[in-house]
């Protein structure tokens, strides 16, 4: 479903300007040089929506930086404009497409990459949109350091199951499980928007973890399955 067109929406992301990446297309691998500490690990959300996860999360590690990525300028402006009364310097906004991803990131420049409560693209012949589609998750996958991680989380049953093949075709997940909100990282789970309206529904919340490779040596930690 396509989001209502926001009034005043150029003003208001001109407004929000200072936490908006201007022109990533044109710095490829220069993106952390957007913060005060270009040094610090990397975070990428894919399709953040209104930002509520990514807000908490860089809030909660001020020794993270976060890049939260929305396709959809009317959603995204809702995100930014709460970012920018948070006042945090590491939270950053990429207005983009995940398809362009690599045109920005270097290979190895990420250290944790979330994707939260995706489209499922119910259509069988639409399989290759879904955003953990395995030639997706290949790209990904260059984009992490070795040792980093991709967290995913989904209310949806079919969207969960094939998720787990595509997984296991690129990096094996170390913990799949079908209810996160009764699991060990039940704790430390930070809820976006869609997963408060979907755990107040009663719905278990789908997760899904995997760990890019250290080294073809290095023995991975055996699945945790919940
Ligand atoms: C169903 S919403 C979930 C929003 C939020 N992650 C949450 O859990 O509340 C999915 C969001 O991902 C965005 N999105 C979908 N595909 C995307 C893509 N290829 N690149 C960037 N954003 C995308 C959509 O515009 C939408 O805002």
């Amino acid at each position: 479903m396509r989001p209502r067109k926001k009034t005043n929406l150029q003003p208001r992301l001109a407004a929000c300007a200072s936490i908006i990446i201007q022109n990533p297309l044109e710095k490829k691998g220069l993106l952390r040089q957007e913060f005060p500490h270009p040094e610090a690990p990397l975070h990428l959300e894919i399709g953040c929506g209104k930002g509520q996860f990514a807000r908490a999360l860089a809030a909660l590690h001020p020794d993270i930086n976060f890049i939260a990525m929305e396709r959809e300028p009317n959603v995204a402006v809702i995100a930014t404009e709460h970012a920018l009364a948070d006042g945090l310097p590491n939270l950053r906004f990429l207005l983009e497409d995940a398809e362009k991803l690599p045109l920005m990131f270097q290979p190895e420049e990420l250290d944790q990459i979330y994707i939260n409560f995706c489209d499922p693209w119910h259509k069988h012949r639409q399989f290759k949109r879904r955003l953990t589609y395995r030639g997706k998750l290949e790209v990904y996958l260059k984009l992490l350091k070795p040792g980093g991680e991709l967290h995913f989380k989904t209310d949806n049953y079919m969207l969960y199951h094939f998720s787990t093949f595509e997984f296991g075709a690129v990096f094996p997940a170390y913990f799949t499980t079908k209810d996160l909100h009764h699991s060990q990282y039940a704790q430390e789970n930070i809820m976006t928007e869609y997963e408060t309206y979907f755990s107040n529904l009663g719905q278990p919340i789908y997760s899904i973890r995997a760990k890019k490779p250290v080294s073809a040596q290095t023995p991975e930690p055996s699945p945790e399955k919940q």
